[in-house]
């Protein structure tokens, strides 16, 4: 199989590691590796045909690779389907796994099928150049038709049209799309309950004296990976429940779900991302030799007070040393515990005697801490700021001390209105934020869930609205104008996302 090239999209950095890093190809079936080539080869035509004319010969190779591509995949399997179910791809049946390396092409494709209302396309043998030159023209300038289903009818006029017969389209239907949710949305809620309870076990553990079960834990942790690696937004989507009578629990389990999808965009391997997990779910193990009333103390600490909460990261050094002792933990651990409160020009606490340089796993613990923080409530914090202002100030404020760059590659990740932000919208709709747009273009412009009407009458799911789409017109269907805070509308944001 010929390996056609990706043109650089605007806002993509190169990938930064293959899938084989991943060490999961001698397990990969051909359709995977297959699989994600062709997703790839499709994204190289598209793009190449969005940006130069027809005849270019950029153009003209991308379509060939892609169509030997296709043809190859239909030898040698006998069928060739691409389906699009909620957030995944499967080619012949088979899901495809999203990594960095496809992330910018699966999304575009995700987005481009269901712009035009469709669920799956099987490819007939045969199927010419021509043909993947026409119905992917279309696919990028899907007609002005109000909704998908007005749309998908128009594509299949206008292929018929253009006698392109060897493609069968299905259009996509809400059932399967909402299965597809629920299954993620299910397996994510285990995963999520399930490091709740260990990772209470373990500072109930290290609370008495009594030694936690390591291997637990690291199988927790490497759950997270895992479903992080394969669709992150339902794990994302949970740390907004903030449960606040667990909250040092959760707050441990949402550190490490976000230093993950952090460490995944940054382009570490699964193996340092199991690493990074462990390090962050240890990162405040020091809070269990803290006295529980200092703890959960709702009024200001007094000095002393204070100097016990502050002692947490090195009293955390010495928890993991003593765990340590019995089984085997990663050494960075101990580092993310000992640095996650300094700040990247060695202000913040334990104070530094030495210069130092901060690893890189601390950093991004530090990013991952200070937004869940910052956005939970607790004991001493009754209303959570507003996550967006939380990402500005992190971004704005040097006195933060957080690595510009990590901030911003979490700005990426978390999208200019995180995950969980109640918006007020155009419509004078009130809508929560679920899940960022996957165009790089549209940061400004979420997945939400719409949960009150123009009245502000809430409605319990509500439905789900990409704020990138238009009316015929061209103009956005609804735009935000501003954040607001769910307490003062009596809306727990975790109710909508279990
Ligand atoms: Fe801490
Ligand atoms: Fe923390």
């Amino acid at each position: 199989m010929s390996s056609p090239t990706q043109p650089a999209a605007p806002g993509n950095k190169p990938p930064t590691y293959s899938a084989d890093s991943f060490g999961e190809m001698g397990g990969d079936s051909f359709i995977r590796r297959a699989g994600r080539g062709l997703i790839l080869g499709l994204y190289g035509a598209l793009r190449s045909i969005k940006l130069y004319p027809v005849e270019n010969p950029v153009v003209q190779k991308a379509l060939d690779d892609f169509t030997a591509a296709a043809a190859e995949v239909l030898r040698q399997e006998g069928e060739l389907e691409l389906r699009v179910s909620s957030e995944f791809i499967f080619v012949n049946s088979t899901r495809l796994r999203l990594d960095l390396d496809n992330y910018a092409s699966f999304s575009h494709l995700l987005s481009l099928f269901r712009a035009s209302g469709i669920g799956a396309l099987a490819v007939r043998a045969g199927a010419s150049r021509r043909d993947w030159l026409v119905l992917l023209s279309l696919l990028q300038s899907p007609g002005r038709d109000e909704t998908p289903e007005a749309r998908f009818k128009q594509l299949l006029g206008k292929l018929e049209q253009a006698q392109v017969v060897l493609f069968e389209l299905a259009e996509s239907t809400v059932a399967d799309d909402e299965e597809a949710r629920e299954k993620a949305k299910e397996a994510a809620k285990r995963t999520y309950s399930q490091s709740v309870a260990v990772t209470k076990d373990l500072m109930t553990s290290v609370r008495i004296g009594r030694s936690p079960n390591i291997k637990k834990i690291k199988r927790v942790v490497q759950g997270i990976v895992d479903q992080i690696l394969n669709e992150e937004t339902s794990l994302i989507g949970l740390t907004t429940i903030r449960d606040y009578d667990e909250y040092t629990f959760t707050h441990s389990v949402n550190v490490c779900i976000l230093a993950v999808a952090l460490g995944k965009r940054l382009g570490l391997t699964k193996l340092q991302l199991y690493d990074l997990g462990m390090a962050a779910l240890f990162h405040d193990i020091g809070k269990s030799r803290v006295p529980l009333e200092i703890l959960n103390k709702s009024g200001q600490l007094t000095e002393e007070e204070w100097r016990h909460m502050a002692a947490h990261p090195w009293l955390g050094v010495l928890a993991l040393f003593q765990v340590r002792g019995q089984q085997e933990l990663p050494y960075r651990a101990m580092v993310v515990a000992h640095e996650h409160h300094m700040k990247t020009d060695l202000t913040g606490y334990p104070k530094s005697i030495r210069q130092r340089t901060m690893s890189m796993f601390s950093k991004i613990v530090a990013v991952a801490d200070g937004f869940d923080a910052a956005t939970s409530r607790r004991a001493y914090q009754t209303v959570p700021h507003p996550p967006t202002d939380v990402l500005l100030e992190m971004r704005d404020n040097p006195r933060r001390g957080m690595d510009p760059v990590l901030v911003k590659a979490f700005m990426n990740l978390a999208g200019i209105y995180p995950v969980g932000t109640l918006v007020v919208l155009d419509t004078f709709e009130l809508a929560i934020v679920h899940a960022a747009n996957p165009i790089p273009e549209m940061l400004s412009r979420p997945i939400v869930r719409i949960v009150s009407d123009d009245r502000g009458n809430l409605v319990h799911p509500g439905v789900l609205v990409d704020l990138s789409e238009r009316t015929p017109e061209g103009d956005f269907r609804r735009t935000i104008i501003k954040t607001e805070i769910p307490e003062r509308y009596g809306i727990r944001v975790g109710d909508y996302f279990v």
